[in-house]
C-alpha cells in the first residue's frame, strides 16, 4: 500500500523538524510494509518570496488530494509585519478554511522522566493526558464586520463573535466521539455568565448528551478552566472549547509538557478518503527562526505529529503506535536535545535535531506493553469516526 502525503517544510525549523519527521515515518512504514509518496511544496514565506503569495491556489489543490498533509512551521521575522497585504499565516487560514479542517486536536502528556523540565510542580504533572480540542474555522477570528472606524466619539474598532448551531455541533460531536474512546468525560468550556454565543454552545451540548450517554459531561467557565490547568491538570481529559478560548487554553496547556518542541497536533475536519479521516499534522511550535539551520530543534512534536497522521489519515495503528512508543523509549533511555536537558546532565545523551530522529528510528518495532506512550494514544477510532 502506498499513500500519498503533502509535505510542507515551510520557514524557520520547520524543514529540519519535518526532515526528521520523514525519517521516522519512512522507517516505520519499511517495518510495517507500506510506504509513503512524499509531494513538497512551498508555503508560507518561502512562498511570499518565491511567488508573491503565501500558497499558491494548484499547491493548495495538491494538498485537498492528498490522503494527509504534514506541516513544519511557518513564518519569521521577515514577513513578520502585522500591516503588510501578503502574511504567511494567511496559508494557515487557507489551508484550515479551504480543506474543512474545523477541529484543531492538541494531545498532551507528559513522559514521566520529564516532569522537571516543566515549570508546574512535579506533584501536578502526575497522570496528566488531555486532548483540547479547538474549534478551527469559525469564532472571533473570522467573524464580520472586524474592522476600526472612525466616528464621532473617536475611534471604535469592533470584532463578532459569531457561531451558528451546526458549527457548534459538529466540533461537539467529534469531541464526544473523542471522549468516548479515552475515558469518557468531556468538559465543554465556554463563558456562557456573559456571552450569548457561549449559552447557544452550551445548549447545542447538551443537545448531544442523549446521543452519549456513556460520556460524562461537565460545563466549565473559561475562567476557571484557566486557572484549573495549572492547579490540577490531571483531572481533565478531553476538553473542547471555542476558537479564542481553544488558542490561549492550548498554548498554557503546552507549558505542562516541559517544552513547546514536544507537543503535536492535527486538524482534521469530517471529509474521509479511502483511509480515514483527511487532515494537516504539525507540530504546535512555530518556527524558531533564531535555531534555524543549527541542528537544535527537538523534533519530537514533528515526530509524534507523524503518529497522529498514520493513526487517523492511513488508518495505521501500528505505525502510529510504534513511533509512540520508540519516542518514550529514546527519553527513557536518556536522548535529550538541549531544550530538554536538566542542569544535571549526568547519564543524558545529548542529540541534535536529526540525532534525536535516528535514536528514535533505531527503537521502532513492536509498542513494549507498560511503557508510557507519548502523543494520542487513545483517540477514538479515526476510521469509524463521529456519526454524522
Ligand atoms: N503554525 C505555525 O507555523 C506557527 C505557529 C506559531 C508561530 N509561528 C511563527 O513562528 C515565528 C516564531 O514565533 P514564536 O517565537 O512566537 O514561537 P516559536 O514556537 O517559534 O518559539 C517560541 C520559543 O520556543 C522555542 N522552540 C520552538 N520550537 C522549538 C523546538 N522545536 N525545539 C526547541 N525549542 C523550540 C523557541 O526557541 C522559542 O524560545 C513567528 O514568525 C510566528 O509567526 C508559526
Amino acid at each position: 500500500m502506498t499513500y500519498r502525503v503533502v509535505r510542507i517544510p515551510g520557514d524557520g525549523v520547520g524543514p529540519e523538524v519535518l526532515a526528521a519527521g520523514r525519517s521516522v515515518l519512512d522507517a516505520a512504514a519499511t517495518t510495517f510494509g507500506f510506504s509513503i509518496e512524499w509531494t513538497d511544496i512551498v508555503v508560507g514565506g518561502g512562498a511570499i518570496d518565491a511567488f508573491g503569495v503565501p500558497i499558491r491556489e494548484e499547491d493548495l489543490e495538491l494538498a485537498r488530494t492528498s490522503d494527509a498533509v504534514y506541516l513544519g512551521a511557518i513564518g519569521g521575522p521577515r514577513w513578520d509585519d502585522p500591516s503588510a497585504p501578503v502574511r504567511p499565516e494567511q496559508a494557515l487560514f487557507a489551508l484550515r478554511g479551504g480543506l474543512e479542517l474545523f477541529a484543531n486536536l492538541r494531545p498532551v502528556t507528559v513522559h514521566p522522566a520529564l516532569v522537571h523540565s516543566s515549570p508546574v510542580r512535579a506533584d501536578l504533572l502526575e497522570g496528566v493526558d488531555l486532548l483540547i480540542v479547538r474549534e478551527l474555522t469559525s469564532g472571533l477570528y473570522f467573524g464580520r464586520p472586524s474592522e476600526e472606524r472612525a466616528t464621532a466619539d473617536g475611534r471604535v474598532a469592533v470584532d463578532t463573535l459569531w457561531y451558528t448551531d451546526g458549527e457548534i455541533r459538529r466540533v461537539a460531536r467529534l469531541a464526544f466521539e473523542l471522549a468516548r474512546g479515552r475515558s469518557k468525560r468531556l468538559t465543554s468550556v465556554d463563558k456562557a455568565n456573559v456571552l450569548a454565543s457561549s449559552r447557544l454552545w452550551r445548549k447545542v451540548v447538551d443537545e448531544l448528551r442523549p446521543d452519549y450517554p456513556d460520556v460524562e459531561v461537565e460545563h466549565r467557565l473559561v475562567d476557571a478552566t484557566a486557572m484549573l490547568l495549572v492547579k490540577r491538570p490531571a483531572s481533565f481529559d478531553v476538553l473542547v472549547t471555542e476558537n479564542l478560548f481553544g488558542d490561549i487554553l492550548s498554548d498554557e496547556a503546552s507549558v505542562l509538557a516541559g517544552s513547546l518542541g514536544m507537543l503535536p497536533s492535527a486538524s482534521v475536519g469530517d471529509r474521509r478518503t479511502a483511509h480515514g479521516l483527511h487532515g494537516l499534522y504539525e507540530p504546535i511550535h512555530g518556527s524558531a527562526p533564531h535555531m534555524a539551520g543549527t541542528d537544535r530543534a527537538n523534533p519530537i512534536g514533528a515526530i509524534l505529529s507523524g503518529a497522529m497522521l498514520c493513526r487517523w489519515s492511513l488508518g495505521r495503528e501500528d505505525a502510529a503506535a510504534a513511533i509512540e512508543s520508540a519516542v518514550s523509549r529514546a527519553l527513557d533511555d536518556g536522548v535529550r536535545t538541549a531544550d530538554l536537558m536538566p542542569r544535571d546532565e549526568e547519564g543524558l545523551e545529548r542529540v541534535g535535531t536529526a540525532g534525536m530522529a535516528e535514536a528514535i528510528v533505531a527503537r521502532l518495532g513492536a509498542p513494549v506493553l507498560g511503557s508510557p506512550v507519548l502523543g494520542a494514544p487513545v483517540l477514538g477510532d479515526p476510521i469509524a469516526g463521529p456519526a454524522r
